[in-house]
């Protein structure tokens, strides 16, 4: 039998995140992987906020990083300085802003630019190391939700609960290109789907860790599909999850 208790009324949610009316007794990770504009950030954000767990965006991480880099002026192939950089580096994500060192970069980081980098960051191995260390720091007591491309596969493969997002090339594109929180972009829809598709190639063809469906994944597709409708059809998941593991 599945076991909740009652919601916690004090909480806030965003939107209608707030109709979730129960709490998952078992401290759970939720690994959420998937390429950009699929909806992850979205539903990661609002499925942490109705649960009352911690949300954490990997790639945000990989983006301060590339952003801090660029800042000190460091060459993003030298391996061995942006791996330091990123042990050393006081990272945090509350409330939706990111800082790196002090640096609010939450807008600064959502650029094409940025996009650029932080791909070429992501693939390389040292920092990798040390971020997947970081990330599974900040996962290790559960309740939390962390997105990323290989939470399911490398940081947290025993997840009890692991999702892969996925839509179109189409709707992944249109979304990006109407993202607000993507600052300084160009909205042609030509240009973001190209983009795009550059940097799916980069992240799902790296040597470590690429973008891959973990075997136990459950497969969700969201094109056509509003964020309302995802988080209801992910919260059912996790709910019939948690049923088994508070059994
Ligand atoms: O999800 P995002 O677009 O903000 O990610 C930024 C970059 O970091 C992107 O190229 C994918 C990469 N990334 C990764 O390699 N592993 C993660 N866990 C998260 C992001």
């Amino acid at each position: 039998m599945a076991r909740t208790v009652a919601p916690n009324s004090q909480r806030k949610g965003r939107g209608t995140a707030r109709c979730y009316t129960g709490r998952l007794l078992t401290p759970l990770i939720i690994a959420i992987d998937g390429p950009s504009g699929s909806g992850k950030g979205t539903l990661a954000r609002r499925l942490a906020d109705a649960l009352g767990y911690r949300h954490v965006d990997t790639g945000a991480m990989y983006r301060a990083v590339a952003w801090r880099a660029h800042q000190l002026g460091y060459a993003l192939d030298d391996e061995p300085a942006v791996a330091g950089l990123a042990a050393r580096a006081v990272l945090s994500q509350d409330d939706g802003r990111v800082t790196i060192d002090g640096h609010d970069v939450t807008r600064a980081i959502r650029t094409p630019d940025i996009d650029q980098s932080a791909a070429r960051v992501a693939r390389l191995p040292q920092v990798r190391a040390v971020l997947v260390a970081r990330q599974r720091e900040l996962g290790a007591s559960g309740r939390v939700v962390m997105e990323g491309r290989d939470i399911g596969t490398v940081v947290f493969p025993g997840a009890p609960v692991k999702l892969y997002l996925d839509a179109s090339a189409e709707e992944r594109a249109r979304r990006r290109a109407n993202d607000p929180a993507h600052s300084g972009g160009r909205t042609d829809m030509g240009h973001v789907k190209s983009a795009m598709a550059a940097r799916d190639e980069s992240d799902s063809t790296r040597t470590v860790a690429p973008l891959q469906m973990a075997v136990d994944a459950v497969y969700v597709d969201t094109t056509g599909w509003d964020a309302d409708a995802v988080l209801a059809k992910v919260l059912a998941l996790v709910r019939q999850r948690a049923a088994t593991i508070d059994d």
